[in-house]
């Protein structure tokens, strides 16, 4: 159960990650409508570090799947759309970007409520080789990975193993009191 002390967007308080994804495909305007809202992400310099390697095609899900650790492909299998999200670790003078992975998970967040929006699902995952996807996708070194996404439509919950189904509904947070601290650092 979410609990919510202040009126914010819609989107945020509805917003969950399912692992329980129906086959059907992702309309093209749509899923485009997600990177749409992800490169407006605000960025260090405007460097717009983020790159998504995007597979919507059997060939490439296949490819996309063999990357994933198996548990997590017990159910983003199912998912028609797979990303890899990746980020430029320096800029074009070759000084590193230290903002780079901040900057790339603002665009995950605004890529995931854009799909919120739209009614579609995301899952992040962490749990994938990223020497693999180095390797598989051809992603230059000067570029860090930094986690997988899974996209389509919410689906039966029974498809789940029963293990999953138990875990299969939106996470509370932590209380606002234990993460804002005004004037100085509280442990
Ligand atoms: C960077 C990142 C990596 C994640 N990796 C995994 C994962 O490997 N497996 C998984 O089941 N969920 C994964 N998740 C989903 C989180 O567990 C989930 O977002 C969190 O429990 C909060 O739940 P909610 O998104 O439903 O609110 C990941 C989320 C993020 C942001």
């Amino acid at each position: 159960m979410r609990d919510f002390s202040y009126e914010i967007s819609e989107d945020m308080k509805q917003r969950w990650s399912p692992r329980a994804f129906s086959t059907e495909p992702v309309d093209m305007d749509d899923l485009m409508a997600l990177f749409e809202a992800a490169r407006y992400a605000p960025s260090f310099f405007n460097e717009q570090p983020w790159r998504f390697v995007v597979a919507d095609k059997e060939e490439e899900l296949k490819v996309m799947r063999g990357i994933l650790n198996e548990n997590i492909q017990e159910w983003a299998n199912k998912a028609p759309v797979l990303v890899v999200l990746v980020a430029k670790k320096s800029f074009a003078n070759g000084e590193p970007n230290n903002w780079h992975a901040f900057d790339a998970g603002t665009a995950w967040g605004y890529l995931t409520l854009e799909a919120q929006r739209r009614g579609l699902i995301t899952h992040a995952i962490g749990g994938f080789s990223k020497i693999k996807a180095h390797e598989l996708l051809a992603i230059p070194g000067k570029f860090e990975v930094l986690a997988m996404i899974a996209i389509g439509k919410i689906g039966k919950k029974e498809n789940l193993s029963i293990a999953l189904q138990e875990q299969e509904e939106p996470a509370n947070r932590k209380p606002l009191k234990e993460l804002v601290f005004h004037g100085r650092f509280r442990s």
